[in-house]
């Protein structure tokens, strides 16, 4: 596994986990135990949801026939580095309650539940990397799901890290974790002005 230095230094003394976690693309064939992938699932399980309607819905493989089918839903993009990773999932969010009543923060509350298995995940020395990158038409169709109930909202892996060295060169130059913009960027009190 490559070690990387991680520059990333909050304005604020808040706990480590929040700068700890990142997004490799470098990720070791090594399997995940049983265990672990339970341990995954079962943080996205205590996720926060309006109403605990928990409106997530994953569906996820580690090998086999199966994950051949996983991996051809990825954009070419994410093609170049995700396919090694040990665990590949889609994240779908509710679009209707079973009554047929309005979920409005389903999309919302399925972010928690990634957010969960991905603190998770750094906690457990494991990382995960969460990709957009995904042809969705191909994610209803291949994985047997009706848009009519469920919203694609993004891929993701899971697994220990790899090493970088085997990532295409334009990868490994970006095999480090990003900044952020100051909080005054984004959050405001009062009124927008
Ligand atoms: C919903 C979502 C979609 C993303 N899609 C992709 C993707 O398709 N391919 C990729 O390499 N990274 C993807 N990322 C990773 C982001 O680029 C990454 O989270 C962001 O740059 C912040 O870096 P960090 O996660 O290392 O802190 C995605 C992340 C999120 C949350």
């Amino acid at each position: 596994m490559t070690e990387t230095v991680n520059n990333r230094h909050p304005d604020a003394d808040i706990a480590p986990i929040f700068t700890e976690r990142w997004s490799t693309r470098a990720f070791s064939s090594e399997q995940l135990t049983d265990e672990e992938i339970g341990k995954l699932f079962e943080a996205a399980r205590w996720a926060p949801s309006s109403g605990n309607s928990q409106p997530w819905m994953v569906l996820y493989e580690t090998d086999g026939p199966e994950r051949e089918v996983f991996n051809s839903i990825l954009r070419p993009g994410n093609q170049k580095w995700a396919p090694g990773a040990p665990l590949l999932g889609f994240f779908f969010a509710k679009n209707n309650r079973d009554d047929g009543g309005p979920l409005p923060t389903s999309q919302f509350d399925t972010g928690s539940a990634w957010m969960s298995l991905a603190f998770q995940a750094t906690m457990m020395d494991l990382y995960a990397h969460a990709m957009a990158g995904i042809d969705k038409d191909a994610a209803y169709e291949k994985l047997g799901v009706s848009p009519d109930d469920y919203t694609v909202i993004c891929a993701f892996v899971a697994g220990h890290r790899g090493d970088v060295s085997d990532l295409e060169d334009d990868l490994q130059a970006r095999e480090t974790p990003n900044d952020r913009d100051p909080v005054s960027q984004h959050v405001t009190r009062g009124v927008s002005r």
